[in-house]
Order: structure tokens, then sequence, then C-alpha cells
């Protein structure tokens, strides 16, 4: 499969998957939450998709299309374990995370990932979602939709 291949499934696959995630909490109370803001294509497909909850976006530098600038009371900017920290601070409750930090180097991005699952798996509302690029620990993995092939996409739900 050629590169360009690969980048289809993976846009495939994340759009599916942000879908299918939507509508299964529909019904759960709380925020949402984009880990990695980077061109703001993600962020975009939830705020377009998702109903008119808030969407708190956690990235170190600010480097999107100006059209996917988050609301400044919305957006923290700066190391996810310390940002998602202070999202802890404040109470926030969260119905569905969209994992996609790292830099492409799959070793050092499902290390991170480890890492940084103790600040998000404690922030998710019982019954919310997180939708992930690379795996992530303390929390239920679920089968996502049909059309995305195993691994490709994760899908992790909170008991309660
Ligand atoms: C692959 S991009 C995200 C792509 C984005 N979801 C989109 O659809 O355009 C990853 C982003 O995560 C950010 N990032 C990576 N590791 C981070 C960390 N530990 N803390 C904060 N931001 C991080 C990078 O700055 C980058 O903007």
């Amino acid at each position: 499969m050629s590169r360009l291949e690969s980048m289809r499934r993976r846009l495939t696959a994340q759009i599916d998957g942000l879908n299918w995630a939507l509508d299964q909490v529909a019904d759960i109370p709380g925020d949402m939450l984009e880990l990695g803001l980077g061109n703001g294509r993600t962020y975009d497909h939830m705020r377009e998709y998702g109903d008119d909850r808030r969407i708190w976006v956690i990235d170190r530098q600010l480097n999107c299309h100006p059209s996917c600038v988050p609301p400044e009371d919305s957006y923290l900017e700066g190391e996810a374990d310390a940002m998602m920290q202070a999202l802890a601070d404040r109470g926030a409750k969260i119905a569905l995370a969209h994992y996609e930090l790292g830099i492409g180097i799959r070793e050092q991005d499902e290390k991170e990932a480890e890492k940084l699952s103790e600040y998000l798996v404690p922030l998710i509302a019982p019954g919310g979602l997180i939708v992930s690029q690379q795996p992530i620990v303390g929390i239920p993995e679920i089968d996502g939709p049909d059309t995305i092939a195993e691994g490709r996409y994760l899908f992790y739900r909170q008991p309660g």
C-alpha cells in the first residue's frame, strides 16, 4: 500500500470513527476534548457534526488553519500532561476525547500515550469515549464501527 493510500485509509477511519463516537455519546453529559489541534481538521469535524457542547482543545502550539482557531477560553496551550491536569483542577468532565498527539514515530508515540493515559482517563465521564490513534491504558477498549479495520483506530469507553 502506498503512503497516499495509507493516508486515505487513515482519514476515512477518522471520519467514520468520529461520526460513530459523536452518535454514541449523544446522551452522555460532558464536554469534548481534542488532544492535538494540529491543522485543525479533526477539531473542525467535531465542531461541525457534534452538538453544541464545549470542545476543549490542547496543543503545545497554535498552528492551525485560520478558520479552525478555537475560542480563547477553550484553548489550552502547553504540554498535554499539564493542560489535562489544569482541566481536572477545574472539574471538567469529558464525554468524548479525540487523541491525536504524536510525531509519527510509533514507539515514541505509544510511549507518550501510555504516560498521558493517567491524566486522560480520569477526565472521561462515565459512559464517555476516547477515540485514539495510539493505545490508551487504564480504560476498557471497545469495538468501533464495522467500517474500520481492526487496530487502525482505537476506541475506549469509561465504565459506568
Ligand atoms: C498529528 S497533529 C494533530 C492533527 C490534528 N488532529 C488535525 O486533524 O489536524 C499532532 C499535534 O499534537 C501536538 N502535540 C504532540 N505532542 C504534544 C504534547 N505532548 N503536548 C501538547 N501538544 C502535543 C503537536 O504540536 C501537533 O500539533
